[in-house]
């Protein structure tokens, strides 16, 4: 339903790990995915009713080279950039507006580069 936080951490991930050495994160910490092509988070949203609604990916780049990633909703792909942030302390909001369907939603954040995508906090819906 809408504001709902769904922390990295307690998503799925492939190639990559929950951490918790850079400050500033919700919960109890971030994804950093590996540094690799295909690197993802994935993330179960539910909608309370069909219909279109913003999420808000919370993400830290520490380096000044965009990561972008994939992101897939029930199987609608767009390609989002991930500038730096300046270090790894400090977090950005990254905000999509998309159609989700009622009940469970897939939301998945893929690397599209060999430099992975940035370390992710949570993923909001508002
Ligand atoms: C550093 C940083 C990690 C980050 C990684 C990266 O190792 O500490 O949190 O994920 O760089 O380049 O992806």
């Amino acid at each position: 339903s809408a504001g709902q936080r769904y922390e990295a951490e307690d998503a799925t991930i492939s190639q990559g790990a929950a951490e918790s050495n850079h400050a500033g994160y919700s919960g109890t910490g971030f994804v950093n995915g590996d540094n690799v092509v295909g690197s993802y988070v994935e993330f179960t949203v539910n909608a309370a009713s069909a219909g279109t609604a913003t999420l808000t990916l919370r993400y830290a780049n520490g380096t000044s080279t965009n990561r972008p990633m994939t992101i897939d909703v029930n199987g609608t792909t767009t390609t989002r950039d991930f500038p730096g942030t300046g270090d790894w302390d400090t977090w950005a909001d990254a905000t999509f507006t998309v159609s989700l369907q009622a009940g469970a939603n897939t939301v998945r954040a893929t690397a599209t580069t060999a430099n992975g995508g940035p370390n992710v906090d949570y993923l909001d819906l508002s």
